[in-house]
Order: structure tokens, then C-alpha cells, then sequence
């Protein structure tokens, strides 16, 4: 049942290139984005997006595909905050829940709230037959398959490539993406199974640096842009399964409070793809190392050639168009946590204190 893995969540991570390219088949047509279910994103001035955990990060990094592909504003909350706050939602804006399960419950309660207020009840769910799939107008499809691991792995990649497809979808709709950039997009999407399976061969490398990592009691990760919503990933992926204390900030926060914490002790994991922020990073990552911060730099080949220098570890991952790179850099986010807590020997399918599904608040 584990095909040979250690543990589902190994089996999982592996499966990624597949689960992957079946839910881009799922969205896509031709050269054009095609969801199961089509929603007018031209129709809404702003979207709500609610969730929780992983998927709450999955959100994060949908708020900047949105606002940079479609210009449209995205504001994204905790489920269990957004609940209780009773802000203001009204039928200009597209309400989203995205949730693996569709089952938990501070997220369905969140649901409730916005249905009737919001101008549409969106969701991104893998359990089709779930109590938010049901309530929502809308339900799309994860199409993750069963997922074990408590910590989510496929899931979350689907969720971000559904989050990426609707930005572009709606990019279309409201005039700031043309068919031409759409087909580009299209084929750089079909493109990223494939680059993905690349990154999982960089697990060696990984299970070498994460026996290092396991030696850490706090590890700081830090991005930029939408590897600042990675960076959370990686973080939270790595607390709940390897029980090792971890912060994820945004690179340009680090010098208003985080860096009082850096020393020789401190691992530092720096996502850092070449985009156009790689030197605003890089400056930050340097700041640490005159702390001497031990800096672990997730980058590409060019980002490898012009700041290795000083850090480390370098682990060099696949280059690929910036727009993609939060997908592939969910990778190394899930090969370190996965190798530093097999290395600590934890459970790493059914960790301490969590539960896949949490429908009580
Ligand atoms: C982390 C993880 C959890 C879930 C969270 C929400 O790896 O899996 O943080 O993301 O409990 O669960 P769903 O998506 O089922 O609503």
C-alpha cells in the first residue's frame, strides 16, 4: 500500500509528478485554462479567501498569482479568525474555502458565514462528497487522490496549481492576460510535471542536508514575494513532523526584530529562485551571515552562480519561469522536513497531537 515507500508521505511526495499533471489535464483544454466548473472573475471587485493550515498558505500564494496575473484584489484569512470577526463581505466579492478534507470545521463555519453575503461561495476541496464541497455554489476538484500523510504534500501542490489556473483564468476575463500569454502559461504548466519529477531527484541531497538540519532546535526560513508564503511552508511541514522549533519571515521583516536571533547556531533556510527580488533577497541572506547564520540557499543555477559565496549550503534546484517557482519550491520544503524527521525518527504519517481531519474548533 506504501508502493515501496518508507512511509505514505514519502508515497505521496512521489506522486506528485502524476497528481500534478492530472489536475492541469483537469483545468486545462487545448491551450486554454478550462476548469470543470467556469466562474466570471470579472464579475467580483475583490476575493475572500479562507482556510487553514497548509491550505492557508496555499492562499497566501494565491493572493499574489491573482493580484499580479488579474489584478484583482485578494484578501486571505484563518479560517478560525475569520469566523468570529464578521467583517464585512458583501456582493462584490468572491468568497473562497479551500480545505483537503472539505470537512473542517472552523472553515465550514466560515463558509456559512459568507454564503448569502457573498456574491458566490467558491471552494478548492479533494473530497468531492464533503460537507463544503456540498454548501458551496461551486466545487473544484483537488484531485489529489487519498492523501495519508497528516501532513499534506499533494494536496497542497494541487491547491496551488488550482489557485494558479484561476488567477489565469481570470487574468483572461478581465482583460490583463491575452490568448497569447494564456498559451504560454498553458504550456509552461504541462511542462511542470516534469520539472517537478526532476526536483525529487535532489532527495539525496536533501536527506544529506536534513541529517544536518535534525541537529537544529530552531531553524528560521525566510522568501520573498511568493516565496514568503513558502517559506511558511517550509516551516510548518517541518514543525509537525520533525517537532523542531521553526519561523518562517518574510526576507525584508528580518532586520525589524528576527535577526536579533541569528547565530552560529541558527540554520537558516533562504527560497531564493532568480527573479527580479533575487538581490533584495541576497542583501537580507548576507545580513545573516554577518551573524554568522548558517544559511541554507534553495535557488536555481543563476541564483547558485552569483551568491553562493559565504552560505552554507547550496541546494540547486531545476530553473523554471518565477510564475511556476512556488509549485516546484514546494518540493524541497517537503524532502527536508520529510528526511529530518525520519533522520530524528519521529511518526512521520501520524505525527504527535495532529489529526488529518480536524472538524472540531
Ligand atoms: C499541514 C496540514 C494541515 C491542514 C489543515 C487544514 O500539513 O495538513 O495544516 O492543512 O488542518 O485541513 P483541510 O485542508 O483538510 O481543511
Amino acid at each position: 500500500e506504501k508502493a515501496g515507500h518508507r512511509h505514505f508521505m514519502a508515497k505521496e511526495i512521489h506522486e506528485q509528478p502524476q497528481t500534478l499533471s492530472d489536475v492541469i489535464a483537469a483545468f486545462t483544454d487545448g491551450d486554454r485554462i478550462a476548469p470543470p466548473t467556469d466562474f466570471d472573475f470579472a464579475s467580483v471587485a475583490r476575493v475572500q479567501m479562507v482556510a487553514c493550515g497548509t491550505g492557508y498558505i496555499a492562499c497566501m500564494v494565491g493572493k499574489y498569482w491573482f493580484e499580479a496575473l488579474a489584478r484583482l484584489p485578494v484578501e486571505v484569512d484563518i479560517a478560525s479568525e475569520y469566523r468570529y470577526r464578521e467583517g464585512p463581505v458583501g456582493k462584490d466579492t468572491a468568497a473562497l474555502f479551500l480545505s483537503q478534507s472539505g470537512e473542517t470545521a472552523d472553515t465550514l463555519a466560515a463558509l456559512r458565514y459568507a454564503k448569502g453575503r457573498a456574491h458566490a461561495v467558491l471552494s478548492v476541496v479533494n473530497v468531492a462528497e464533503s460537507s463544503i464541497a456540498r454548501e458551496a455554489d461551486v466545487a473544484w476538484p483537488i484531485t489529489a487522490g487519498v492523501e495519508i500523510g497528516v501532513a499534506s504534500t499533494k494536496a497542497f501542490v494541487n491547491q496551488l496549481a488550482i489557485l494558479l489556473v484561476l488567477a489565469i483564468r481570470a487574468g483572461v476575463q478581465r482583460g490583463t492576460i491575452d490568448t497569447a500569454r494564456e498559451a504560454e502559461l498553458v504550456s509552461g504548466l504541462k511542462l511542470l510535471p516534469g520539472i517537478v519529477s526532476q526536483a525529487l531527484a535532489l532527495e539525496d541531497r536533501c536527506e544529506d542536508l536534513a541529517s544536518r538540519l535534525a541537529e537544529a532546535t530552531d531553524i528560521l526560513f525566510l522568501g520573498r514575494g511568493p516565496m514568503y508564503p513558502m517559506a511558511h511552508e517550509g516551516a510548518l511541514k517541518l514543525k509537525e513532523i520533525s517537532y523542531i522549533h521553526a519561523e518562517a519571515y518574510a526576507s525584508g521583516e528580518l532586520k525589524h526584530g528576527p535577526i536579533a536571533l541569528v547565530d552560529r547556531s541558527l540554520p537558516v533556510v533562504v527560497f531564493a529562485p532568480m527573479d527580479p527580488l533575487f538581490d533584495k533577497t541576497v542583501s537580507n541572506m548576507q545580513e545573516v551571515m554577518a551573524r554568522e547564520g548558517q544559511v541554507l540557499l534553495v535557488t536555481d543555477a543563476d541564483g547558485a552562480a552569483q551568491a553562493s559565496a559565504g552560505v552554507w549550503e547550496v541546494l540547486v534546484m531545476p530553473k523554471v519561469d518565477p510564475v511556476f517557482a512556488p509549485i516546484l519550491y514546494a518540493l524541497p520544503a517537503q524532502l527536508l522536513a520529510y528526511h529530518t524527521a525520519v533522520h530524528k525518527g519521529t511518526d512521520v504519517d501520524q505525527p504527535r497531537n495532529l489529526a488529518k481531519s480536524v472538524t472540531v474548533e
